[in-house]
């Protein structure tokens, strides 16, 4: 199964890898029966042949860290279970969705219309998610999004094709508002966040809880997305606004850049950094070391969560990647296992049974706790107040409760 996974992939990435690919997944297609001289949409549709995955993750840009752990995630999924999805093999076309619509738009409509997948998994960015809902709508492709928190996408511009085994924006800031505005007791916080569709929802959500909680903002700034280096001048402003702590979201590249230089301009011990979970999580938390300690975010997953299933997933992990998994390992990981509950259970081959079907997969038995598919195909899951410590000389995301909102 790997291989047949590894040459489609090979195919689309230079001649000479693809005359070897071919031979390769010539050789497994004949193991497996699977047909490659029929058409895509054929091959992809017939009862008992391979089924043709899209893993839509950025592989370049500031966000190209989560792409491998969703990749790793997903991949390991199949790996557990012989590579195949709903009984059949599953047969993957990664695509790059890049920074942002310009990159991530022709990257889904290559998988949709071209390699003719039966289903795409993944989207990072909320932007994207939102630029690329009315292609798989109108195409009647399944997308399960394994990131993008992008409120409208399961809210008014929900589809029957659409899915998410991530988080809403709104969801993972607002469960932690009440939270902040207690521990503030009266004083204000300052926002930060980067300047797109993510970075504006998931500080609304934050600020609808926070100051029903009585909490009080003192100043926001939205940073310039993907080019913000030096965060210098905001944080002077941040710090000059009066405000008692400060509630940020960046998430890869940018949650680095941010958290060390907060620390190293001296704000750590003046004023506690809250957020949501994505500002210390999984890479840029090993990059951002001891910078770290302290910040406390809302989250429906940490790696140290004490459950059996995150424990077999943590060392399966390990071992494959040799490395920890995060949130966004998980999120395709269970994007993997609710596609494959669907296509088990799917009436027939087309997107809209797949599609149909996602409602019925029931709970998912997954590491960051159970979860099932709300009315809105959105999750309905615990979200988990975590604090970064240092625990036998490794910084992590220790989990300090449930959060409740
Ligand atoms: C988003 O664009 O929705 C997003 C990106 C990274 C982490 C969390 C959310």
């Amino acid at each position: 199964m790997k291989l047949v996974r590894g040459a489609s992939v090979r195919l689309r990435h230079g001649a000479a890898a693809a005359v070897a690919a071919t031979a390769v997944l010539a050789l497994a297609a004949g193991c497996a029966g699977s047909s490659l001289d029929q058409p895509a949409a054929e091959s992809s549709a017939s009862k008992g042949a391979a089924v043709k995955v899209g893993l839509l993750v950025p592989l370049s840009g500031v966000y190209a860290p989560l792409g491998k752990d969703m990749k790793n995630g997903f991949d390991l999924y199949l790996d557990q279970h012989d590579g195949k999805l709903g009984g059949r093999e599953a047969k993957v076309t990664e695509a790059d969705e890049g920074e942002g619509p310009q990159t991530g738009v022709p990257a889904a409509t290559k998988l949709v219309q071209q390699d003719k997948v039966a289903a795409v998994v993944g989207v990072v960015n909320s932007a994207i998610a939102l630029g690329v809902r009315n292609l798989f709508d109108e195409a009647k492709i399944p997308l399960v999004i394994a990131n993008a928190g992008a409120n409208d996408i399961t809210g008014s511009q929900a589809s029957d094709y659409v899915w998410r085994t991530a988080f809403s924006n709104a969801a993972v800031n607002e469960a932690i508002g009440a939270t902040v505005a207690k521990d503030m007791a009266g004083k204000s916080v300052y926002i930060l966040a980067p300047d797109y569709a993510a970075g504006k929802e998931q500080m609304a959500g934050f600020k609808k809880t926070f100051t029903a909680a009585g909490g009080k903002v003192a100043g926001e700034q939205y940073t310039p997305f993907g080019k913000t280096q030096d965060f210098q001048p905001y944080l002077s402003k941040a710090e000059r606004s009066g405000a008692a702590a400060v509630y940020a979201f960046y998430a890869g590249a940018e949650a680095v850049a941010f958290v060390k230089q907060y620390d190293q301009f001296g704000l750590s011990d003046k004023m506690p950094l809250y957020g949501s979970g994505f500002l210390t999580e999984g890479g840029v938390l090993a990059a951002q070391g001891g910078a770290a300690i302290g910040i406390k975010t809302s989250l429906h997953y940490s790696n140290q969560l004490d459950n059996p299933e995150n424990a077999a997933f943590v060392k399966a992990y390990q071992a494959a990647y040799d490395a920890s998994p995060t949130v966004y390992s998980v999120q395709a990981y269970d994007a993997a296992a609710a596609l494959d509950k669907a296509l088990k259970a799917a009436d027939d081959e087309s997107g809209a049974a797949i599609a149909k079907a996602l409602g019925t997969v029931g709970e998912i038995a997954s590491p960051r706790g159970p979860w099932r598919f709300g009315a809105n195909h959105d999750p309905e899951q615990t979200y988990y107040l975590r604090e970064v410590k240092e625990q036998n000389g490794a910084v992590v995301n220790a989990v300090i409760g449930e959060l409740t909102n």
